[in-house]
């Protein structure tokens, strides 16, 4: 059997942590293999190794056969090795040869010719099926397209062996599928593939075999034909899990959320959210779908409070609350799960008995003559920590900020549901979690719904937005494209939506 890579029992350690210990992987010549783990599973460090970006502590590499030691990612490129980053490094306002040939080892005292390196991107964009214009500017041109800029620099160079890392997280569903078709194409070609990823419905369609890897440590290699997602779900967190989301039928009832013709700058003072219109109902979660940045936060923050509008009302349950401070907003049952967690969700310097009443502490019971009660906050944590698996140090008197990232998650999406809104807010509220508490957290929303609440969920995991939702709203460019009934649509639809293809007829 020919390798091009061997990672032979590779050990990395950061400070505090060995996010690789003792990790084995082999790439055979012209498969596309996956690298599949959690969250910090150490995933990007294993390849950061291997393009020269961190030196191993232990371990040996060895490329076509022969060991190596990849000092920098120069090192690398020489080596035949080239990586897709999950952000790209292009220069916005550069062209696409110029991106391409920027970086690009000196030629020996000759100018660039840029005009020969169009041509060749050419050529290598119609032989690999990359279509991609050598003259067009990085800010002009899409999310997938600047991905396949960045597979052609790797291919301008003579990359043999191509890294991947979570290269469709940015992607929409048909760019997804067009991405699968290069990789296809480049091992036709006889390239060698490594793709980060944690979905097993990509690692399905397109791996040979599949390493895994959980909390550091190497867990085993197998051939994608003969597992399933289910076997790969549960080398990947170390138990069972189950995908399906059970829900019953929504009855939906008042509208509790009316966005009435909506509109808001972004950060970069340009109208990020245009004149949009949507209602949410008690007992129905409605989804928000769409590639990020296309007015999801915007739509967020100007329901919560936290965005100025420029235009348009909202309603909460018929009253205005266009203009009322967010502390009101709280008060009258918004409940928000945010996206950015340790701005927005946590002190994280307090401990997690306190995030557990930010937003009651001035009430009964916790407390009563301008005295805080002890011992109702910590009881009140408590059963919250309980309830939903957050595991800490210290249990309550843990401080916030020495949690992972998964158990932040799950103690902000406890506190909110607790105070039981009649809207709750849930921006990402899976994004880092494994797929067990996944699970966990979908149920727990679902019966926030069957209670008679009203859900606003926004995800970029459009997986999630199908199975949770009962109507899909999609976004692009700040716009709303349309709404669907989550029963009556599939990924392709709303995926051609979330690309900016309108549908006819709305729900
Ligand atoms: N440059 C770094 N410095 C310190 N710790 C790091 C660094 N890069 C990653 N880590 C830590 O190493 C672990 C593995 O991270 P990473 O390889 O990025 O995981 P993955 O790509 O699987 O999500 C994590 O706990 C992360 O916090
Ligand atoms: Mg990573």
């Amino acid at each position: 059997m020919e390798y091009v890579v061997e990672m032979l029992n590779i050990r990395k350690e950061f400070p505090g942590i060995v996010a690789n210990d003792n990790i084995t992987l082999t790439l055979r010549k012209g498969e596309i293999h996956a690298l599949l783990g959690e969250n910090g599973a150490g995933k990007s460090t294993l390849m950061g190794v291997l393009f020269g970006m961190y030196q191993p502590e232990k371990g040996q590499v060895k490329i076509r056969g022969k060991e190596v030691k990849i000092a920098n990612p120069n090192v690398a490129n020489r080596l035949g090795i080239g990586m897709v980053h999950q952000h790209f490094k292009l220069v916005d306002n550069f062209t696409v040869t110029e991106n391409i040939i920027l970086g690009s080892e000196p030629l020996k005292g000759i100018t660039l010719d840029i005009d020969k390196a169009a041509k060749r991107i050419a050529e290598l964009s119609k032989h690999y099926g990359l279509n991609v214009d050598p003259h067009a500017k990085i800010e002009d041109i899409s999310v997938g397209m600047q991905q396949r800029v960045e597979i052609m620099k790797m291919l301008y160079r003579e990359a043999e062996v191509l890294i991947f890392d979570e290269p469709t997280a940015v992607l929409t569903p048909s760019e997804i599928e067009e991405l699968m078709k290069i990789m296809r194409n480049l091992i036709k070609e006889g390239k060698s593939i490594i793709i980060i990823t944690h979905k097993l419905k990509e690692i399905k369609a397109v791996a040979d075999r599949c390493t895994v890897i959980r909390r550091g440590k190497g867990i085993g290699t197998v051939n994608v034909a003969e597992s399933s997602e289910a076997s790969l779900a549960e080398m990947m967190v170390g138990r069972h899990v189950s995908f399906k989301v059970d829900k019953k039928e929504s009855t939906p009832g008042e509208v509790v959320l009316k966005i009435d013709s909506v509109s808001a700058k972004n950060n970069r003072k340009v109208m990020g959210l245009k004149n949009f219109s949507l209602e949410v109902k008690a007992g129905e979660i409605v989804g928000i779908a769409g590639v990020e940045g296309n007015g999801q936060s915007e739509l967020v923050e100007t329901i919560t409070g936290l965005r100025k509008m420029e235009s348009g009302k909202i309603f909460l349950k018929g009253d205005d609350i266009s203009n009322i401070p967010i502390y009101q907003r709280i008060e009258k049952g918004i409940g928000h799960i945010p996206e950015d967690r340790q701005k927005r969700g946590l002190v994280l310097d307090y401990t997690l008995e306190s995030n557990m009443v930010l937003e009651v502490y001035k009430k009964p019971p916790f407390a009563k003559y301008g005295l805080l009660n002890g011992a109702a906050i910590r009881n009140y944590a408590k059963k919250i920590l309980d309830n939903f698996d957050v595991r800490s140090g210290e249990g309550a008197a843990s401080i916030a900020r020495t949690l992972s990232g998964g158990n932040q998650q799950k103690a902000i999406i406890g506190r909110e549901i607790e105070l039981n809104p009649k809207l709750l807010i849930a921006v990402q509220p899976t994004r880092g979690l494994d797929v067990g508490s996944i699970e966990y957290i979908h149920k727990r929303l679902i019966e926030h719904r069957d209670k008679g609440n009203a859900v606003l969920l926004v995800s970029l995991e459009l997986d999630e937005v199908l199975q949770l939702s009962d109507r899909i709203a999609i976004v692009n460019n700040g716009e709303l494209i349309g709404v669907v009934n989550a029963k009556e649509t599939n990924e392709n639809e709303v995926g051609l939506m979330m690309a900016g293809v309108s549908k006819e007829s709305s729900v």
